[in-house]
């Protein structure tokens, strides 16, 4: 092999080398971009809380208590169980159950919600923020979402 030929086939193969780290650079460099662009959706994580046992709240009456320091409330209707926050959708006030009339009432600027948290009266934009329930072993359950804001925000 003549000594031209030798320094030939060492350039080409340089100029491979070179080329193929510029490849794979480019590669990377957009990988990341799309990865910054795009990032991988999170797996929601949830957390179960006991609320009340079910014989504990009698049908058509309520109990409110605190998650993360917000007020829910615990209502037992016919057709089961249904938790809300206790905050209400207008401006945050806190809402109070009123038994005799079986609705939601915000002493701020009047905001009525019925029992299933539906808006009936007042400036209230949308349904008090209701919690997924489940009953289990005679237990209610709700389930919320783990994040850093309470399931209202
Ligand atoms: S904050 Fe409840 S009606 Fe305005």
């Amino acid at each position: 092999m003549t000594e031209e030929k030798v320094k030939s086939r060492r350039e080409f193969l340089r100029g491979l080398g070179i080329a193929s780290a510029v490849v794979i650079a480019i590669g990377v460099f957009f990988r990341n971009v799309l990865a910054y662009l795009y990032p991988p959706a999170k797996e929601k994580t949830y957390h179960k809380y006991l609320v009340a046992k079910v014989d504990e709240i009698p049908v058509g009456k309520a109990k409110e208590m605190t998650l993360s320091n917000q007020p829910i409330f615990v209502v037992h209707l016919e057709e089961g169980y249904k938790v809300f926050s206790g905050v209400c959708t207008h401006l945050g006030c806190i809402v109070r159950w009123e038994e005799q009339k079986g609705r939601f009432y915000c002493p701020c600027h009047q905001g009525i919600f019925d029992k299933t948290g539906v808006v009936t009266g007042g400036p209230p934009p949308r349904p008090l923020d209701e919690f997924e329930v489940k009953v289990d072993k005679k237990l209610v359950f709700i389930k919320t979402e783990d994040k850093m804001e309470g399931p209202w925000t």
